[in-house]
């Protein structure tokens, strides 16, 4: 069972400089998880706030600069909220091999950060068998023709020529798109793989969905023809894209759950 946005369990930080306040995408209600997301200013942030935070300071960060740690805490900050909303209080998520995040054994999730904002989503539903969450800064159009040649595959490149809105937003789009697959299959795949390895098919910033087909055998569960939607949308400036991994059987994944 899931809170609604109006009975939220949160665990607010004390006194902490760092975490600023709510920031969450406004993806529609009915989706079968919780995002929890804030605003953290990094000019406020030292390591006591992890001690505030209630966030276990992990120890790949000891050699890490203060942008990582600042970023860390505040993405584990939001998947403690996330994971108490859906009733799993007071837990924790480590970091596995590859930086993937060891959710607590009822609970699949994803986290995503940017300089200034963080956000994770959990679920607990049993058909759900990843979770992928992304949010990037849309990039200025400019950009996004050179970053397309490294991301986009040829019927992708089609779209963006025919696209009348911004090239930064669909390009920013579509990329968000594929780390959140990305991160929603990576504990099943156990492996990383390119960018080719999906094509998104169709994005309607309407009805905030868009369908991907699968390019290549990533997995015997996820093969090369198989055709998945999501959810994406523009917000602030961000683009925040969400993939949940439904399909017909998954296998008990080596990592990603504890
Ligand atoms: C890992 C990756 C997806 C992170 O994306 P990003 O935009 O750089 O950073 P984000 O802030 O959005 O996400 C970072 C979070 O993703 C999660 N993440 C990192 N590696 C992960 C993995 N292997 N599996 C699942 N989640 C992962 C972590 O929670 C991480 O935050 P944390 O280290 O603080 O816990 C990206 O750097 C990457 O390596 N991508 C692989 C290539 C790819 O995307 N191919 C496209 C396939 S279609």
């Amino acid at each position: 069972m899931l809170t609604s946005p109006n009975n939220r369990m949160t665990c607010r930080p004390e006194k902490s400089l760092f975490i600023l306040g709510e920031w969450v995408p406004p993806f529609a209600q009915d989706l079968p998880l919780v995002i929890s997301g804030c605003r953290y200013d990094i000019t406020c942030y030292d390591d006591t706030e992890f001690n505030t935070c209630g966030v276990p300071f992990c120890p790949t960060l000891e050699k890490a600069a203060f942008k990582r740690r600042a970023e860390y805490l505040a993405g584990r900050h939001c998947a403690g909220n996330a994971l108490a909303q859906v009733g799993l209080v007071n837990q924790t998520v480590a970091t596995g091999p590859h930086r993937c995040p060891i959710w607590p054994s009822r609970a699949k999730g994803s986290i995503s950060h940017t300089s200034d904002i963080a956000v994770a989503a959990v679920t607990r539903e049993p058909v759900i068998n990843g979770v992928g969450i992304d949010i990037e800064a849309v990039v200025p159009d400019a950009m996004a023709e050179e970053l397309a040649r490294l991301v986009l595959t040829g019927d992708e490149h089609h779209l963006l020529a025919s696209t009348d809105d911004s090239k930064g937003l669909f390009f920013s789009s579509i990329f968000s798109i594929k780390e959140s697959f990305f991160k929603a299959v990576f504990p099943l795949v156990q492996g990383y793989f390119g960018f080719d390895a999906v094509e998104v098919t169709m994005l309607d910033p309407k009805t905030q969905r868009f369908q991907l087909r699968v390019q290549q055998d990533l997995h015997p569960g996820l093969v090369k023809g198989d055709c998945h939607q999501g959810n994406f949308l523009c917000h602030e400036g961000m683009v925040c894209s969400l993939f949940l991994l439904r399909e017909r059987w998954c296998s008990a994944p080596r990592y990603g759950t504890a």
